[in-house]
């Protein structure tokens, strides 16, 4: 069989289970060991067993068993940049990388040039960690989770990624206050999932949940973050959120409660849903 058969085959039977095609895609393309240039000139050879062997039992991972391609893999790309990824960390999403542009953008805005201090909450993979500050030399960044196992591959993640980031285990802001650290930059992708929505099955099945649920409509984590956030937050500083499409209007209710005179957008994913808040206290 060649990577041309192998491919049109479980295309086909990707569209019939409604999965992505471009999943195959990524498999065959990332276990074929060629690059995406040499991968087409290899496009018509013959695969050697071995080789179909490893390809065919990863395609069926995904078309029999549903597992995520990342987690076959055994990992991911974020803004470029490789990541581990495993059964302890959310496999990063392209709205994340929406909401790395936005602090990128927003420093500007503000500190431009500056060297700033970041904090990361909730850093799971240390994606959102590792792409600010190997985009951005002038970010200092520490990154902060409850997930020891998470940490461990956040670590593992930054070190081969050459980011120096400064990781603490904790519950939210806790580790932050507890070492008397102070920031220009919040950013948190919290767990914002509230207990009772409707969730994509495999999503359950595949992340970890402490990763994906909150209380309290899924606001939790959100207002015990704003709750502290002055006790770690510089007198001119930005807190940048990613939430729930369904969030905007709790979002706004927190912020007006605890940052008053902050000025406040809700900005909008490019699927046209409402994704990230931005409050900014100048
Ligand atoms: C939605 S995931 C986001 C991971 C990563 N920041 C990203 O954007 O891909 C939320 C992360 O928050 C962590 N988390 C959940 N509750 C927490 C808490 N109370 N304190 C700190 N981290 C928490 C989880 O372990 C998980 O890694």
């Amino acid at each position: 069989m060649t990577y041309r058969e192998l491919l049109n085959k479980y295309k086909s039977i990707a569209e019939e289970k409604d999965l992505e095609v471009e999943a195959i895609k990524l498999l065959i393309l990332e276990l074929s060991n060629y690059d995406g240039a040499s991968f087409l000139a290899h496009f018509d050879d013959e695969i050697e067993n071995d080789k179909l062997n490893v390809l065919l039992t990863a395609i069926s991972k995904y078309v029999n068993d549903f597992i995520p391609v990342q987690h076959i893999l055994g990992y991911s790309y974020f803004y470029g940049y490789k990541l581990k990824v495993s059964k302890d960390v959310l496999v990063p999403r392209c709205e994340t990388e929406e909401l790395v542009s936005y602090v990128l953008e927003y420093y500007d805005e503000i500190f431009k040039g500056k060297s700033v201090e970041v904090c990361d909450i909730g850093t799971g993979s240390g994606a959102i960690s590792i792409a600010l500050s190997k985009e951005e030399p002038k970010m200092n960044v520490t990154a902060t989770d409850i997930s020891k196992e998470a940490l461990e591959i956040a670590k593992l993640n930054a070190k081969n990624n050459r980011a120096s980031i400064k990781f603490l285990e904790g519950d939210l802001l806790e580790p932050l206050i507890t070492n008397n650290l102070k920031f220009d930059i919040l950013v948190s992708n919290p767990p914002y999932i509230a207990l009772g929505d409707e969730v994509d099955p495999l999503v359950v099945k595949n992340e970890p949940h402490l990763a994906l649920f909150a209380e309290n409509n899924g606001m939790e984590c959100y207002e015990k973050i704003l709750k502290d956030a002055s006790k770690v937050l510089n007198k001119t500083n930005i807190i940048l959120f990613e939430h729930g499409y369904k969030q905007k209007e709790l979002m706004i209710n927190l912020v007006d409660k605890y940052f008053p005179n902050s000025e406040c957008e809700v900005i909008k994913d490019l699927s046209g849903n409402d994704r990230i808040t931005v409050i900014i206290n100048k």
